[in-house]
């Protein structure tokens, strides 16, 4: 059986996560971890927070620390906040980690020593008012290839196309506004990219049917534009150090200009994805001082990496769209440029050294809208972790985010449709079944599973059909389809509540209480049963649901072959209702909301 190593697009460290970056990578990576973690299977789910670049430093000097300090803080409230949303990160680390500043250099330098990596002198934006190089997104100006006029110096929002500082037309600074800016030279490190376009191409070819067409459709944009080479480092101070002086030759034997590069770092887009592995080297190396016996063997956490131990390794990648480009190109580069080496006459080989990992599958999703536009940080508009759970508990927040993932396209979040869904499905629906039986059980069976009667043609369609839509459900979670999985689930809960009303055990009681005690039985079987298959989407609420039955928790996956799918429970068990499992949203609460986080009217 293989193993499963899972991450998601690691949070920039800056400010709190709104509901659209939890439901586009973080929850659903999170849904499919469980679902994995429930099948059996040795699952490892890595997440950091992205802490380097200019948003960093410039957010720390406005909180008046230094980015240490500010990056510790932030680290903290963020790893708070997705332990309370029940994401269930084996690790969640952080870009700084000195772990990844060891493999950063480490990489940079063997892409520099097998000729990966050249310097370059460039010109980079200075800003007179600000008294700083202005990298990336802290330029704004004209989009030399849309005209879109806000674009931002990393990225046109407008087109996608990743653009330089320095190719913005009028530009001008985000910081301060100020157009008084001057180009200044500058030395630095460029990763060649364009080497490994016809490699790309051909690793992407073999991923068409497997991956989402969002993804390669913009994977393959990228290559069909023709790949740049990029720039790996910055003008800044936080940041993994470019160190220069301990670096080989290149295969031209030259030696990277030492104090040309002094005092630079390396940009954030190179050392994030690389974090993916360091924090699996921080997860051993925790696990590692948990067991005593610190430090871990490199062994530890390169079996999750590294050939030939990671051969049985799926690693599948959770992110939102814009992060695509970075992954299916930037990242990719990096590590075949460690795992290969590439002649003068452009013949690839295998490098000496044991291969790393590249992504197996990769989910992208669109974007999550609030009302039809935008999540903003600075106009307050939208929800935000932090606010979510000060207003309802975890679960109603994943289930609609689940249920609404934007996949096929984007999605919109409004007060109004997460009520009526929230209340409609885990009230209604699955609340009100679990509330039902074991209320009746409790009144008329004692508090116990009963025994005697025997299954009729009712449980008989009822195995039938639960087990066609258990095997529905369990194929959308591996295909990781999360809209038809939290439709299959909810089909699941229907399918209870329809043979409850039609089992009527309160009145077949009367007449004939072996029938009676059949659809009882059942029911409390139908309980044990949703709580398994709802644990991946509703946790906190999985798990009251089987401890009401007395199951243990974390619940295993229900067996594929209909194998005691509706009997698990031992007749005479004590059961016990647990309190009201989701209270409905009320419309006063809705107004309230609507009028405390913005709504249509917003803009
Ligand atoms: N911080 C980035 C974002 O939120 C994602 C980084 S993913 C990584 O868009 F792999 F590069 F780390
Ligand atoms: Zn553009």
């Amino acid at each position: 059986m293989s193993r499963i190593l899972i991450t998601s697009a690691l949070p920039y460290i800056n400010g709190i996560k709104h509901l659209g970056t939890l439901a586009g990578s973080m929850l659903p990576a999170d849904v499919y971890a469980r679902f994995q973690r429930s099948r059996g299977r040795e699952t490892l789910y890595i997440c950091a927070t992205d802490e380097h670049g200019t948003p960093t430093e410039l957010a720390a000097a406005a909180a008046g620390v230094d980015p240490a300090t500010f990056c510790a803080e932030a680290h903290r409230v963020q790893h708070d906040l997705g332990r309370r949303f029940g994401l269930s990160w084996d690790h969640f680390g952080r870009s700084s980690s000195p772990q990844n500043h060891r493999l950063t250099q480490r990489f940079a330098q063997q892409l520099w020593e097998a000729g990966f990596i050249e310097e370059r002198v460039t010109q980079q934006v200075y800003s007179r008012a600000d008294r700083r190089f202005l990298p990336d997104r802290y330029v704004i100006g004209i989009c030399p290839h849309c005209g879109y006029e806000a674009a931002r110096g990393d990225q046109c929002e407008n087109c996608t196309r990743v653009l330089d500082p320095a190719d913005l037309l009028h530009p001008r600074s985000a910081v301060s506004g100020s157009t008084e800016i001057e180009i200044r030279d500058s030395k630095h490190l460029f990763l060649r990219q364009s080497l490994f376009s016809d490699k790309l191409r051909a690793w992407i070819g073999e991923k068409r049917d497997r991956w989402p067409l969002l993804v390669t459709s913009i994977a393959l944009k990228w290559l069909d534009e023709g790949l740049q080479d990029r720039g790996i480092t910055r003008d800044l101070e936080w940041g993994v150090p470019v160190n220069a002086f301990e670096w080989g030759a290149n295969p031209d034997g030259a030696l990277p200009d030492i104090e040309g590069l002094a005092g630079k770092v390396f940009y954030v887009w190179f050392d994030a994805p690389i974090e993916y592995i360091a924090a699996t080297w921080e997860w051993a190396e925790a696990q590692a001082l948990e067991a005593g016996k610190a430090p871990a063997p490199d062994a530890a956490w390169e079996r999750w990496w590294r050939a030939p131990e990671a051969a049985d390794v799926t690693y599948v990648e959770f992110m939102g769209k814009d992060n695509v480009p970075f992954h299916t190109v930037g990242f990719p580069c990096t590590l075949i440029g460690l795992n290969e080496t590439r002649s003068a006459t452009g013949a690839w080989t295998p490098s000496s050294n044991a291969p790393w990992k590249l992504v197996d599958e990769l989910k992208g999703f669109n974007w999550l809208d609030y009302y039809g536009g935008k999540f903003s940080t600075s106009q307050q508009r939208g929800v935000f972790m932090d606010h979510a759970l000060e207003l309802l508990p975890p679960d109603y927040w994943r289930w609609w985010l689940t249920a609404n993932t934007p996949e096929t396209s984007d999605a919109t979040f409004t007060w109004e449709q997460f009520q009526v869904q929230v209340n409609a499905d885990l009230a209604d629906v699955l609340g009100n079944f679990v509330n039902r039986i074991l209320k009746f059980c409790e009144n008329r069976f004692e508090g116990v599973v009963p025994s005697g009667g025997e299954d009729g043609p009712l449980e008989i369609k009822l195995h039938a059909d639960v087990l066609a839509k258990l095997r529905e459900l369990t194929e959308h979670l591996e295909g990781r389809e999360f809209r038809k999985a939290a439709a299959a689930v909810r089909q699941l809960w229907v399918l209870g509540n329809q043979y409850l009303t039609e089992a009527a055990p309160w009145t077949a009681l009367k007449t004939d209480p072996e029938r009676a005690a059949v659809g009882v039985r059942t029911g409390l079987n139908l309980v044990a049963l949703f709580a398994r298959v709802c644990e991946p989407f509703i946790p906190f609420a999985a798990e009251t649901i089987a401890l009401s039955v007395g199951e243990a928790f974390p619940c295993r996956w229900p067996d594929q072959t209909g194998e005691g799918l509706l009997t698990a429970l031992p007749p005479g068990r004590p059961v016990k209702a647990p309190d009201v499992l989701f209270r409905k949203i009320e419309d006063s609460q809705v107004a309230e909301w609507r009028e405390r986080f913005g709504g249509p009217e917003g803009g």
